[in-house]
């Protein structure tokens, strides 16, 4: 099967991964408007490209915290990758560093920190928090993580509890027994997911500051108001997310929420995206209204599902492609020339 772009990632993953794990990374909450209006919002998205630009020589890197990437796209933060390749994260974190990218490596993994780690040595990689009502778990974690050499610490903020994903109900999706959050074992009830703290206050940054000197990114954030109090409390960066529609259905697309965020922002932290981006022209859209960087959940899924390592670099390399070429149409020879001019929102 010649795999020519993402949604042959897709069709092949739900074809082929048992239908209960197809069902979780396929889930949104509710009735699902807001996973799906992510990806429709790109198509009210249009560029306004400049022709006769010398694009023979094209420079995609771009910097995170300081952290040269070869392209402005990184991984999410996603859980249970065993369920798409028995190697699960350690996979994706070979991926990851083999083309250059951010790994967000998330609290719920099916294989341990020291494990991804290890698996990628000197790859650049970040560490995914939700807190733990046992806060003594979450300390122990985020300290291990610096530790180890990840290099920024992901606070997920959307997710006091967890949203209501209709067909993982019905299926009563659970881990199956030979897999385990390897990084919270015996720390709960894995079916129950009640371990979480929903008391979390903007209060919680300056905690997490004391524990760690790793920079704070919060994940989640989808208004002015708290891009604004992000900015305040001093994280380093802020990646405007829905969760892949996954939280509370009804809240924008991401592509559209990035505008406030940026505006309220003023350059005062870096702004990232995640969330519906599957083509290089999306990553192109959300860099020409301000995000720094873009990140991929579920294609990363697929890609692991098709053939592990490989078939994940084979998504980041298609995407690499795509941006490189939609960027080149568009008149840039360089990540530092796409700017706001070069899109427009249409009246549809
Ligand atoms: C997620 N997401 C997520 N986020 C997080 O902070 N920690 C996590 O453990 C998870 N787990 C998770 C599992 C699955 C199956 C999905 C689909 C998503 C959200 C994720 O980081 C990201 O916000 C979205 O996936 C981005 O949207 P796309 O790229 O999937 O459209």
């Amino acid at each position: 099967m010649a795999m020519v772009c993402l949604s042959d990632f897709e069709a092949y993953a739900k074809k082929y991964l048992p239908k209960i794990a197809w069902d979780f990374f396929a889930a949104g909450a509710d009735d699902c408007s807001t996973r799906d209006e992510n990806i429709l919002a790109y198509k009210r998205i249009h560029f306004r490209p400049h022709v006769l630009r010398d694009v023979s020589m094209m420079d995609i890197r771009t910097k995170l915290l300081g952290t040269e990437i070869s392209f402005p796209v990184g991984i999410a933060p996603t859980g249970f990758h065993q369920l798409a390749w028995p190697d699960g994260e350690k996979s994706t974190a070979r991926a990851a560093k083999a083309m250059n990218t951010c790994y967000i490596a998330s609290t719920y993994s099916t294989c341990t920190l020291e494990e991804i780690s290890a698996a990628a040595p000197g790859g650049l990689q970040w560490f995914q928090l939700y807190i733990h009502r046992n806060r003594a778990v979450s300390q122990h974690l985020v300290q291990q993580a610096e530790a180890l050499g990840f290099q920024g610490l992901v606070l997920t903020a959307d997710l006091p509890y967890t949203g209501k994903r209709r067909d993982d109900v019905r299926n009563g999706f659970c881990l199956p027994p030979h897999m385990k959050l390897k990084n919270l074992e015996g720390a709960f009830e894995v079916c129950k997911m009640n371990h979480l703290d929903p008391s979390v206050t903007w209060n919680d940054i300056y905690w997490l500051q004391s524990l760690t000197n790793l920079p704070i990114i919060i994940k989640g954030i989808l208004t002015k108001e708290d891009a604004e109090l992000a900015v305040r409390h001093g994280v380093q960066g802020i990646i405007v997310s829905n969760h892949g529609g996954r939280q509370l259905d009804g809240v924008p697309a991401t592509i559209d929420a990035l505008v406030e965020v940026v505006e309220a922002v003023q350059g005062r932290t870096e702004v990232y995206l995640d969330g519906g981006i599957r083509k290089g022209s999306d990553v192109l859209k959300a860099l020409a209204l301000g995000a720094k960087c873009v990140f991929i959940g579920r294609p990363a899924l697929w890609g692991l599902a098709y053939k592990g390592e490989e078939g994940l670099q084979d998504v980041l390399r298609i995407l690499q492609d795509e941006f490189r070429l939609s960027m080149a149409l568009a008149g840039c020879a360089s990540v530092s020339e796409i700017g706001r001019h070069l899109v427009q929102f249409s009246k549809l």
